[in-house]
C-alpha cells in the first residue's frame, strides 16, 4: 500500500513546543507520520531508522525540523548512547515512541525460524531496547513518556499473525506493567495498539536478506478481509498522540477501540467470526472447522 507523504504544517502547540522526542522506524508509514505531527505540533522528532539515505528523506519531507540518526533497534548500546547524547545536547529528554516493526504473514508451520526471530529481535526485543535506554535516561529526570507502538494483534488471536501477535502481546504486556511502575517516578508509559494502518508495510514480503515468505493465497484474502480499510498514517499518528497527551494507558486509534471492547466483552463472538473467515478464505465451509 502506497501512502503519500506527510505535509507539515507550522505553528504550534505550547504543550508539545520544544519537546524532543524520538521516533523509531521513522522514514516510513506510521514513523513518519507520527514525527511529522510532532514536528507540526512544534516538538523536535528525533527519527531513527537503519537506512541514514531514506532517514534524509524523511527528514527533507518534514523541512528539516528535527533530526536523524542511523540506528538499528537491535543495537541496544546504540540507543542507550543515543538517549544520553539527546539529553546532554538538549538537556532533555521527553518522549519516546518505539514503533520500529516489520509484519510477516504466513502459516505458522511455513514460517522458517529466522521469520519468527527477525520478528521477535525486531518487534519485541527492538522495543525493549528502546524502552531500556529511555527509561533509564527519563528514571534520572523523574519525567518522561515512553510510547509503544504495538498493534490490535496485541491484544487478540490473529491468525496467519502467530509470530507477530506473540511479539505484540509481549509489547502491551511489557507497557502496562512498566507504566505502573514507572508512575511514582514520574515517567509516563503508554502502548498504541492500532488496527489496520495504510502504509508501504507488505506482511507478505520478506526483507531482502531473509528467504521469501511461502505463498499462501488465502492468507492475502483472509488478512485483507480481516483488517478491511486500513486507516490513513496521519489520522492514526494524531490519535496517538492525542492518546499520548491524555497520558492514556492503552491507546486504541479508530476502530481498534470497538473491536478491543468487542473481545473483551464477546471473546466467543470473535473466535468464531475469524475462525469463519480463515475457513472462507481458505474456500471451505465454516462448519468443518473445529
Ligand atoms: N501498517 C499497519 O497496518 C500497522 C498496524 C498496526 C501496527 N503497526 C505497527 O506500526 C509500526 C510501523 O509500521 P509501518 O506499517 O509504518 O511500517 P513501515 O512503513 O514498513 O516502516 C517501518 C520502519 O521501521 C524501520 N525499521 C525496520 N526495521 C528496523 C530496525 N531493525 N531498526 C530500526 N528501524 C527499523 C524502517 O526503516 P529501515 O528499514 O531503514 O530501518 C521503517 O522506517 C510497526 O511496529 C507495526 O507493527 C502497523
Amino acid at each position: 500500500m502506497k501512502s503519500a507523504a506527510p505535509s507539515v504544517k507550522t505553528g504550534g502547540d505550547p504543550a508539545w513546543q520544544g519537546r524532543v522526542a524520538v521516533v523509531t522506524g521513522a522514514s516510513s508509514g506510521l514513523g513518519l507520520a507520527l514525527a511529522a505531527a510532532l514536528a507540526e505540533r512544534g516538538a523536535l522528532p528525533v527519527l531513527v531508522a537503519r537506512d541514514a539515505t531514506r532517514l534524509r528523506q524523511a527528514l527533507a519531507t518534514l523541512g528539516g525540523r528535527g533530526e536523524c540518526h542511523a540506528l538499528d533497534v537491535r543495537d541496544a548500546a546504540g540507543l542507550r548512547s543515543l538517549a544520553r547524547d539527546l539529553a546532554q545536547r538538549h538537556g532533555r529528554l521527553d518522549l519516546w515512541f518505539n514503533n520500529a516493526g516489520l509484519t510477516l504473514a504466513g502459516e505458522f508451520q511455513q514460517m522458517r525460524a529466522e521469520h519468527l526471530q527477525r520478528m521477535l529481535e525486531v518487534n519485541l526485543l527492538g522495543v525493549l531496547n528502546g524502552c531500556s535506554a529511555a527509561y533509564a535516561l527519563m528514571h534520572e529526570q523523574g519525567r518522561g513518556h515512553i510510547v509503544n507502538i504495538a498493534s490490535l494483534a496485541g491484544l487478540l488471536p490473529t491468525p496467519g499473525l502467530a509470530g507477530y501477535a506473540m511479539c505484540k502481546h509481549g509489547v502491551v504486556g511489557l507497557s502496562l506493567s512498566l507504566r505502573l511502575e514507572a508512575a511514582q517516578r514520574g515517567v509516563r508509559v503508554s502502548v498504541a495498539c492500532p488496527a489496520a494502518v495504510d502504509t508501504p508495510a507488505d506482511p507478505t514480503r520478506a526483507p531482502a536478506d531473509l528467504p521469501q515468505l511461502p505463498e499462501a493465497p488465502w492468507l492475502r484474502r483472509f488478512l485483507d478481509a480481516a483488517a478491511g480499510r486500513p486507516a490513513p498514517a496521519a489520522e492514526v499518528a494524531q490519535a496517538i498522540l492525542r492518546g499520548t497527551a491524555r497520558n492514556d494507558a492503552l491507546i486504541l486509534p479508530g476502530k481498534s477501540r470497538a473491536v478491543a471492547w468487542l473481545y473483551r466483552m464477546a471473546p466467543g463472538l470473535v473466535w468464531r467470526d475469524s475462525q469463519g473467515r480463515v475457513a472462507a478464505a481458505r474456500g471451505r465451509d465454516a462448519q468443518s472447522m473445529k
